[in-house]
């Protein structure tokens, strides 16, 4: 059976982006693949080393926020990167062996330092970010990789690590593939690209009464400047919620509403509500009851971890072997 491995960085709880662009994707790959799903929490050092208080709760709320979205961790290996011991090891040893021009190279390297110009990334951790993502995945020798588009160059690289790899060393590793999920893209309140950095995300447990408050102002189609004037859904924000997560038949009545103006925006935005309302329900309720349960999360991750570890120590065992490392006894 082929092996699925994908992870996200412990930098806050999940948007509606993360459920739509990976976590629903995740809940379906995890019935047909051997699943490891990973919290990588070394990773959100690389860029959060100055200020890494809120690593520890973010851990904690994103594990709920599988759980509770469907990820079974009978079923799936779902971990913390920082309790095997053996990702650092395979980092270390795959950038023995990773030329720096393909790291500068990487465009997510260049493009994440000016977004994030607050912070000096000019640091050695920063530049392997991409290393560490290698490892990840070829430890576990996943063939799969459920992520999002800006990660396609990061998986080209990891098969690129494993062709030098495979070439010095002999064939221990097989290349993972991306699969890219298409996804239309989901705005924000404030009609850019839904983030949390942006303080524009809906969050996957945001109850009634703030999906309201976010929602009733958000920006539409500035054609609409009047209840009268008629326009555009391929043009709104809202919409693309809408295309997310209405069903089709509602969806087409609003379309003709918008587009005739025999509706107003405030009850296309009503509806959404309802929708987003009805469609995470059981999510919320299943996400609160995990949150009362902190504890039994840890120890879920920590369960997983060995699991993992488990996995990832025989590959490293091959790789020290074909690497000439240690001391055979
Ligand atoms: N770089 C990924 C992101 O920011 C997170 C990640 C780390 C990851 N290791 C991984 C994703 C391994 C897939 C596989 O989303
Ligand atoms: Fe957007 Fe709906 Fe208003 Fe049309 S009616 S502009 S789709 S919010």
């Amino acid at each position: 059976m082929k092996r699925v491995l994908s992870g996200m960085r412990p930098t806050g709880k999940l948007h509606l982006g993360h459920w739509v662009g990976a976590l629903q994707n995740w809940v379906e790959l995890q019935e047909k693949y051997e699943s490891f799903f990973v919290i990588v929490d070394w990773h959100a050092l690389t860029t959060d080393y100055e200020n890494p208080s809120q690593i520890r709760e973010n851990i904690v709320e994103i594990a709920a926020d599988w759980m509770a979205a469907g990820i079974d961790p009978e079923r799936s290996t779902v971990f913390l990167q920082s309790l095997v011991k053996q990702h650092a090891e395979l980092h270390l040893l795959l950038s023995m062996i990773t030329p720096l021009g393909w790291l500068l190279r990487v465009p997510t390297y260049k493009e994440q330092m000016r977004q994030l110009s607050d912070r000096d990334l000019h640091t050695y951790g920063f530049l392997g970010y991409p290393v560490l993502q290698t490892a990840d995945i070829i430890i576990y020798k996943a063939e799969l990789v459920p992520v999002g588009e800006d990660q396609k160059y990061h998986i080209e690289l990891a098969r690129e690590i494993v062709r030098r790899f495979n070439h010095l060393y002999g064939e221990v590793f097989p290349e993972p593939k991306e699969i890219l999920t298409p996804v239309p893209k989901i705005l924000g309140t404030d009609g850019r690209k839904m983030s949390k950095s942006y303080g524009n995300a809906i969050f996957m447990d945001d109850p009634p009464d703030v999906l309201r408050r976010k929602i009733f102002p958000m920006m539409t189609d500035t054609r609409r400047k009047r209840r009268s004037d008629p326009g555009k859904p391929e043009d709104c924000p809202v919409w693309t919620l809408h295309r997310a997560f209405t069903p089709e038949e509602k969806r087409r009545e609003l379309y003709q509403g918008c587009t005739t103006a025999s509706i107003g925006c405030l009850d296309c935005k009503r509806v959404l509500v309802e929708e987003l309302t009805l469609r995470f329900a059981a999510f919320r309720e299943k996400k609160e009851s995990l949150m009362r349960k902190k504890e039994e999360i840890k120890e879920i991750l920590v369960e997983g971890s060995r699991r993992a570890a488990r996995v990832a120590e025989q590959t490293l065992e091959e790789v020290r072997e074909v690497m000439g490392i240690g001391i055979k006894v």
